[in-house]
């Protein structure tokens, strides 16, 4: 079976500042595969970098296509939806047209239906639906985030520390969210996190990310049963 998304040796940085030092990974179809790691480790290059808004070397390849040498419009085009850190929502536009805009790739009325099948999944944005994102609480912005990022049916999604800035209740309700989403509709995704207890339980697989390597990946339960990783990123 070919991985819908399949990276070898990727390597980035910024200008001489070299990050990432040769990471191979794979998301299968329908799988939730965790990237975690600490402040500062390369996880948001990681992500930038697979989805071309920074140069990188090494192999990208989605859905046995490869996209390497591709802008980052071209990857959306071809399936790849990212919600970068701090979420990317505008937040002077309402939360409909947050959306309208994720829909531009969807084609025809497919975007309209979308776009309330999106406030279907998430009733917490329908009665928001005319209100500026920036008015958002954390949790629904990220909601949004998701929202605009799923509504063109990309076959991956790549997430940026989705728990980042928010309470722990409002976390554990957007991953749940998220699971759910996953479950309904088999997108692979790929979610960078510092936040292993709310990240690792609803992830099939994960990787350890330390200054730009992997030191550790497999199952999401051997990694919850690992004494370092529960060390570092569990905290007990
Ligand atoms: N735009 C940038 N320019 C230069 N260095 C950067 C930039 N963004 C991140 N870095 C550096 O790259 C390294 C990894 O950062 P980042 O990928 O943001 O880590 P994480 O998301 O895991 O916290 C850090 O040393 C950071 O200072
Ligand atoms: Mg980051």
């Amino acid at each position: 079976m070919t991985a819908v998304l399949d990276v070898t040796g990727l390597t980035a940085g910024y200008g001489p500042h070299q990050v990432l030092h040769g990471l191979d990974l794979h998301v299968d179809a329908a799988e939730i595969v965790v990237v975690l790691g600490a402040n500062g480790a390369g996880k948001t290059t990681t992500l930038r970098a697979l989805s071309g808004m920074i140069p990188s070397k090494g192999t990208v390849r989605l859905r046995g296509g490869e996209v390497g040498g591709r802008t980052s419009d071209a990857r959306a085009r071809l399936g790849l939806g990212h919600v970068v850190e701090g979420r990317g929502t505008f937040n002077h536009l309402s939360v409909e047209d947050n959306l309208a805009l994720g829909a531009h790739l969807c084609r025809g009325d497919t975007g309209r239906t979308q776009i309330e099948r999106w406030f279907e999944i998430f009733p917490q944005l329908a009665p928001r639906r005319k209100q500026h994102a920036g008015s958002l609480s954390g949790g629904e912005q990220q909601m949004l985030a998701v929202a605009r990022a799923m509504i063109s049916q990309p076959a991956m999604l790549l997430l940026d520390e989705p728990s980042m800035g928010l309470a722990p209740m409002v976390t554990a309700e957007l991953f749940d969210q998220i699971a759910r989403v996953r479950e309904d509709s088999g997108t692979a995704m790929l979610i960078v996190e510092q936040n292993a207890n709310i990240a690792l339980p609803v992830a099939d697989r994960a990787y350890v990310l330390e200054s730009g390597r992997f030191v550790s990946q497999g199952s999401a339960s051997a990694l919850l049963d690992d004494d370092s990783v529960r060390r570092a990123y569990l905290g007990r």
